[in-house]
């Protein structure tokens, strides 16, 4: 049985988990494909870093190496980042490569071009993992909810600042160094402004309003305050009001047209999302048909970010393996009117 050969784009905490979880389920997952799937090679940028993880993918140091051997057909993008990442993942595609990528910051900006590239050479662009880490959400939203005409989408998308806000909130921790906490943990992203700015969890409800909405909603749409500002007073004071903080990520449509803001709120104690604690998101979606559906789960770190990456490969995988195309055709990123959220 032929294996199916891929390469990893970056092996930093996401990278690892794939690779962890290629070989500790390799067995169940060759059932599920057909065919093992097997890591070739992988792009790092510092061949000689010590690695807490053994492989036996070859490393390398030059995209090159990747696009020019054509027993590699998923290109797995997790090395982060706008550039180079978007000119590795469109030079893959138009190689006739498969592509996989947990990079919202990409998808949010370039999504259309790569959906468009994708179409053209008859190849997969897949992104479960670019939103809510392990939690499935992308799928849902383009294909099992695809029946309704979606309202709303809102809830906490940011592991990171949500890790920070419970350990403020439940272990009075201070800032600087629970923010320390998560970037040891792999749940921040390289630049952990982008988490603490609010603009990570703004690139994710830009995919989520796309997708969700058939709209073309990017970063420049979208109302972004983030949790710079919030002191422990702040959360004591909610407190004792019978409130909590939390960074949410909102998503609206109605006649007007869509709406999109991320700012911390206060949130009663009995509202389900008080509740989500850690590193845990929470998304809930409104459509007309199915009524409410909450999606819940860990959003950062590398297993459970590892296993959305790792399904979108066995998704890929089993298509080549019995040669049919599972490929949904994205008809988001249409121009509908956005509207400013007045604060
Ligand atoms: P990371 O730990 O910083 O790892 C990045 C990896 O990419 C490293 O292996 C690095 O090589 C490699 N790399 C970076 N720039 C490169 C370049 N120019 N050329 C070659 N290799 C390069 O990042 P991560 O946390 O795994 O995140 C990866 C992606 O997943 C990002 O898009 C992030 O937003 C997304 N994501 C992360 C999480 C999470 O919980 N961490 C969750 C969801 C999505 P070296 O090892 O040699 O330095
Ligand atoms: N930095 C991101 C977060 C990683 O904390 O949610 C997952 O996308």
């Amino acid at each position: 049985m032929k294996a199916i050969q891929i390469a990893l784009l970056g092996m930093g905490t996401v990278g690892t988990g794939v690779v962890k979880i290629l070989a500790n389920n390799a067995r169940s997952i060759q059932q599920k494909v057909g065919a093992p799937v097997v890591i070739k090679k992988i792009l790092v940028k510092n061949p000689d870093k010590v690695r807490n993880i053994t492989t036996e993918a070859q490393l390398v140091t030059s995209i090159d190496e990747i696009l020019h051997d054509s027993d590699i057909k998923i290109v797995v993008e997790v090395m982060g980042g706008e550039l180079p990442a978007k000119d590795y993942m469109l030079a893959a595609l138009k190689a006739g490569k498969h592509v996989v990528t947990a990079n919202k910051d990409v998808v949010a900006k370039y999504g259309r071009e790569l959906f468009d590239t994708a179409a053209e050479t008859h190849t997969d662009f897949l992104f479960e993992a670019s939103v809510g880490g392990g939690i499935p959400i992308i799928r849902p939203l383009k294909q099992c909810l695809a029946a309704n005409q979606i309202s709303e989408i809102m809830g906490i998308v940011n592991g990171t600042t949500n890790y920070m806000l419970s350990k403020m909130t439940n272990e009075q921790m201070d800032y600087s160094d629970v923010l320390a906490e998560a970037q040891a943990k792999g749940y921040a992203e390289a630049d952990p402004s982008a988490d603490v700015g609010g603009y990570d969890a703004a690139r994710k409800i830009a995919i989520l309003a796309s997708i969700g909405f058939g709209a073309r909603v990017t970063l420049e749409d979208v109302y972004i305050e983030g949790i710079t500002n919030i002191t422990i007073e702040d959360i004591e004071y909610a407190r004792e009001l019978g409130f909590v903080i939390k960074l949410l990520a909102v998503a609206k449509q109605d006649d007007r047209g869509i709406n999109v803001r991320v700012h911390p709120a206060f949130l009663p104690v009995t509202h389900p999302l008080a509740a989500v604690n850690d590193v845990f998101n929470a998304i809930f979606v409104k459509g007309d048909a199915v009524g409410e559906t909450m999606f819940y789960g860990r959003g950062a770190g590398e297993l459970p970010t590892a296993s959305a990456v790792t399904a979108d490969i066995i998704d890929v995988a089993r298509d080549i393996r019995h040669n049919v195309s599972s490929r949904i055709l994205c008809t988001c990123f249409e121009q509908k009117p956005i509207y400013p959220v007045s604060k």
